[in-house]
């Protein structure tokens, strides 16, 4: 049975009420009973995290890849810019991750154009709201 961890960093609890514009209307609850479906029919098992704490994500990846997964899906939100810490984990445990964002960074602030992560991720989806997580996940389903 193939094992999927799924990631959301700071803020992305609040999906749905933030910056509908950007992120689109759709609840973490909805994207992450998604997931939940897709893997179920795929006959996967996917644990889910989210927190607005780095070192509580950290934590998490870390205790994740004690218990055993193939494949990972992160979206770092803003974390994804700043942590260090965060790309230090990901290249600790070398399980291949695929990073997700909800909007297109390109098309925003340049702060937002630099990722610590994404050099060490088998590939980016960015810009495709929830699609992007449902996309990584059949990925990760098949490879
Ligand atoms: C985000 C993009 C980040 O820049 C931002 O800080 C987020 C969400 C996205 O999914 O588009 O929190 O990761």
């Amino acid at each position: 049975m193939k094992r999927i961890f799924v990631m959301h960093g700071p803020n992305l609890n609040l999906l749905g009420k933030r910056e509908p514009h950007i992120y689109g209307n759709a609840t973490l609850d909805q994207i992450n009973l998604n997931l939940r479906k897709i893997a179920d029919d795929a006959n996967a098992r996917v644990s889910i995290v989210q927190s607005n704490h780095e070192g509580i994500l950290i934590d998490a990846i870390q205790d994740e890849n004690q218990k055993g997964i193939d494949f990972m899906i992160i979206n770092a939100g803003a974390y994804t810019h700043t942590s260090i810490a965060l790309r230090d984990t990901l290249s600790a445990i070398s399980i291949p991750f695929i990073e997700v964002h909800l909007s297109n960074l390109s098309k925003r602030e340049s702060f937002r154009n630099h990722s610590y992560l994404s050099d060490i991720a088998v590939g980016l989806i960015m810009g495709l709201g929830v699609d992007g997580y449902e996309m990584a996940l059949r990925y990760a389903l098949k490879n």
